[in-house]
């Protein structure tokens, strides 16, 4: 049977496709799951005359962007970190409290203590309310378990999400997050069961998209990160970095030389870093939560980035510590008014960079032909209320698969 043709008219299109067209008067043809034709509606191909009422749907002169893309998060963790946060205001920082054998190192316990279907049950309701704005795909990083049982257990977790709720789910390899207590005084040895034998057989099981590690003098060395960016690439797996966030570590220039699909945080990076990344195709992923929550002062270099002309994403960093948020739309607003990004850069960043972040620049992120038919339709007058709003939800219906989203769609 050939797929069901749809068509979606009457709407106002925020493309987010190569030349960021806004069409005034568009409409969306869907063939299956996917785009078939992006355009004016005057223009609309024949066989859209042909269609039946019911597979019409009048978007009643709303805006529509894509799905949104939240290509940076730890969603999957269990328990909290209030009683740091506390600390914190009272002047104690991440750094202090992380070598104390707290922040990772806490939900690591937590996370150890937990069975799947807690880990599932506690991560569902931040799932849901990123859902809820609009989101379609998420990357979801492992980070927590730091044993090879723990990771597969975070990254299982990750996939069953991705199967329960309707959204697109990433996963990433984080085990070089910080060094579990297992390996104390050992860094070496870490990473090296990781790329020996972690990385081959979560990459069996299909557990892992990417691999990503912490580059941090509470974390791991650039050499670390080396070493495990040559095993991905043996494996065909892409890289990505935790990069120049509390310092700078020359992970940006090492991610730029291994590919990187992109290199995350760069509070610290400079010139060279945007000069690289930009060279390199990979994406600069700003993550203002984590900057905000941190009670940071140095920002990352948007003016080099900008100058460089390199891919911008923004994403949530959904994680216990340094950013407790479930909201797409707040990381939006913060990363207009924290780093001053315009609010066409901030829509990119959560759509076509955001895919490209992901390695899915082809499939996903912008209305166009041959692209998944994943997207929202807002209660907006402009994109710009995209990133405008604080603490409020525009959002009016989504559609995944070309199908529209029961609503409130915030069970599996
Ligand atoms: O993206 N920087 C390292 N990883 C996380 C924080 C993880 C945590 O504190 O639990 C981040 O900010
Ligand atoms: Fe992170």
């Amino acid at each position: 049977m050939p797929e069901p043709l749809k068509l979606w008219r009457n709407a106002k299109l925020a493309t987010c496709d190569e030349r960021a067209r806004c069409l005034e008067r568009g409409a969306l043809l869907t063939r299956g799951a996917r785009i078939e034709w992006v355009g004016d509606e005057a223009a609309l191909p024949a066989a859209a005359a042909a269609l039946a009422p019911a597979q019409v749907h009048d978007l009643e002169g709303a805006w529509v962007t894509p799905g949104l893309i939240d290509c940076h998060t730890h969603l999957v963790f269990a328990g909290t970190r209030a009683a740091e946060y506390a600390q914190r205001l009272r002047g104690r920082s991440y750094e202090e409290i992380a070598r104390s054998g707290g922040g990772i190192l806490a939900t690591m316990r937590a996370v150890r203590a937990a069975s799947a279907a807690q880990l599932f049950d506690e991560s569902a309701p931040r799932l849901a309310a990123l859902l809820a704005e609009g989101v379609t795909t998420i990357e979801i990083k492992s980070g927590y378990g730091l044993t090879l049982a723990d990771e597969a257990k975070m990254l299982r977790v990750a996939r069953e999400l991705g199967r329960a709720f309707p959204v697109t789910v990433r996963t990433t390899l984080l085990a070089a997050h910080t060094l579990p207590p297992e390996y104390a005084g050992r860094p070496d040895a870490y990473i090296d069961d990781i790329v020996r034998e972690w990385l081959p057989a979560l990459k069996a099981e299909g557990l892992v998209d990417a691999v990503d590690v912490f580059c941090e003098r509470i974390a791991f060395s650039v050499d670390q990160a080396q070493r495990l960016f040559v095993a991905a690439g043996a494996l065909g797996l892409p890289v990505k970095a935790h990069a120049e966030q509390l310092s700078n570590q020359g992970a940006s220039l090492l991610a730029a030389r291994h590919r990187a699909l992109s290199s995350d945080h760069l509070e610290y990076a400079g010139a060279a870093e945007a000069a690289a990344l930009a060279a390199a195709g990979s994406v600069a992923v700003l993550l203002p939560v984590a900057f905000y929550c941190l009670g940071d002062s140095q920002r990352p270099p948007i003016q080099a980035l900008r100058a460089a002309n390199t891919a911008l994403a923004v994403a949530s960093d959904c994680n216990p510590g340094s950013a407790p948020g479930t909201s797409l739309l707040l990381a939006m607003s913060m990363a207009t008014r924290l780093f001053g990004l315009t609010s066409e850069e901030a829509l990119l960043g959560v759509t076509r960079h955001a895919a490209q972040a992901l390695g899915l620049g082809a499939e996903r992120g912008s209305l166009a032909a041959g692209q998944a038919a994943d997207f929202v339709v807002w209660n907006v007058r402009s994109p710009e209320e995209l990133g405008y709003w604080i603490g409020f939800n525009p959002r009016r219906s989504v559609i995944r698969a070309a199908e529209v989203q029961r609503w409130p769609n915030t069970n599996p």
